[in-house]
């Protein structure tokens, strides 16, 4: 497995490209499954999980042309409507075909995503949904069946979310698209990405409205056509180099993001003594001095995302003072805790909160990455450690973050890929 060597101390300075969201590219190229049109779909970036989800097409019978920039899908060729294991155990995102093939074909077998690093992640909320637009949902030998009568329409709805499910959010819509009459989803995901599939299903002839509200009203239509789409920047992908600007104070801009999709982040980044500009698509962050740790609470969009929850600690150990940080999305999302700690860092878990006392520096070490963004963490932490730091099993980094080292090079880092023989 591959590692990165990280030679702590430059602060960072220069400019940066924020690449396609992850988190709206993978939804969006399920929805191509809801047309037979062709769709071309533009700014995708080149990851790990997009590669699976090209997988995941082709072995449903699609044909996808490209795995990264500008890629086009034809669904007109789908022949098999399962989700294979070894597929859908690589990546849950792959929970994500669930609601365009039911929505289409009428049946969808998707294997049951197990659980992950960070938490549980049950689906029950997108099966308890699925059943109200009528589709009969079992779960078998760890697979999902789900199907409507008779191959018909599923038929709209009121559905209540019992709390706030992005890519639960995303599947339903995704089945009410096509569904006969009107669906309304309360308890809806608001996250820029769900906001990002809906403008790209309305380009396709879907009728939504309400969208980046809590409360979705979708009118289901008899089909869908194919259309043009250009996927919204990585707002995720764009904080973590600005967390790790401020961490290593330095200057950077980031180019080709949407600042209001960062508020939450840039008012943390900002409390935490960061002089921060930003225009139309980009900002800037120069940390002039020693960071002041803040206390985060994660919560849904527009509230702090607990996918910069890890860059955030990254910061606040070896900022000015003490904080804490309460993870309230996931049940076990603090696996960089005990490698930042093999660092220096003084952090101390009391269930969901972490308190955190900064330290003047942390010192390299060899630590493991665990899943996406404690990864992120771990490798901010080695930007400013004083030594070296060796980050094992990186594969979990290059899930979601686009040529990261070139990127962090670009902005003076000494970082290098270290191949595994
Ligand atoms: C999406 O995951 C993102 N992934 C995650 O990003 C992100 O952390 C998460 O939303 C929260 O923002 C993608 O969009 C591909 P949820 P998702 O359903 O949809 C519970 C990354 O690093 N829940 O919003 O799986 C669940 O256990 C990844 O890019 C149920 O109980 O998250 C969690 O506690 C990591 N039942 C909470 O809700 C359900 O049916 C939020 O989960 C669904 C969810």
């Amino acid at each position: 497995m591959d590692k990165f060597v990280i030679r702590g101390g430059v602060p960072l300075s220069g400019e940066v490209i924020a690449s396609g969201a992850k988190n709206a590219a993978l939804p969006i190229m399920a929805g191509a499954l809801l047309t037979s049109d062709s769709v071309t779909i533009a700014n995708i970036p080149q990851l790990r999980d997009v590669k699976t989800m090209v997988a995941l097409l082709g072995r449903l019978g699609a044909h996808v042309d490209g795995e990264s920039g500008q890629i086009q899908i034809d669904s007109s060729t789908v022949n098999n409507t399962e989700a294979p294991y070894d597929l859908v155990k690589t990546m849950r995102a792959s929970v994500l075909v669930l609601g365009p093939l039911l929505a289409r074909f009428g049946e969808a077998k998707v294997s049951l995503p197990g659980g992950c690093a960070i938490g549980v992640r049950p689906v029950d909320q997108h099966l308890k949904a699925l059943t109200a637009l009528g589709a009969t949902v079992t779960i078998e030998n760890g697979f999902i069946y789900a199907r409507t009568p008779n191959q018909q329409r599923l038929r709209g709805c009121d559905i209540v979310f019992d709390h706030v499910t992005v890519t639960g959010t995303e599947n339903i819509l995704m089945a009410a698209v096509l569904a006969q009459g009107r669906t309304v989803l309360r308890n809806a995901a608001r996250e820029p990405e769900v906001v990002d599939l809906c403008h790209f299903l309305q380009q396709m002839g879907a009728k939504i409205s309400g969208i980046g509200t809590a409360i979705l009203t979708i009118d289901g239509v008899e089909a869908l056509g194919g259309g043009h789409y250009h996927v919204l920047p990585d707002r995720i992908e764009a904080g973590t180099y600005l967390v790790a600007a401020a961490i290593t104070q330095g200057d950077i801009v980031v180019r080709q993001v949407q600042p209001a999709s960062l508020a939450a982040v840039l008012q943390k980044l900002s409390d935490a003594g960061a002089a921060i500009n930003s225009g139309d698509d980009w900002v800037s962050l120069h940390m002039p001095q020693q960071p002041k740790a803040v206390n985060i609470n994660t919560a849904p969009y527009p509230g702090f995302p607990t996918d910069m929850q890890a860059q955030m600690m990254a910061l606040n150990v070896v900022a000015k003072g003490a904080a804490t940080i309460n993870e309230t999305i996931f049940e076990n999302r603090f696996m960089h805790v005990q490698e930042l700690r093999r660092m220096g860092a003084q952090v101390k878990l009391q269930g969901h909160t972490a308190v955190s006392s900064g330290v003047a520096k942390l010192t390299g070490a060899p630590v493991m990455a665990t899943d996406l963004r404690a990864s992120a963490g771990l490798i901010l932490a080695g930007l400013v450690a004083e030594g070296h730091t060796t980050i094992e099993r990186v594969y979990h980094v290059d899930r979601g973050y686009e040529r990261i080292e070139a990127k962090l090079t670009a902005l003076g880092a000494q970082i290098e890929r270290q191949l595994a023989d």
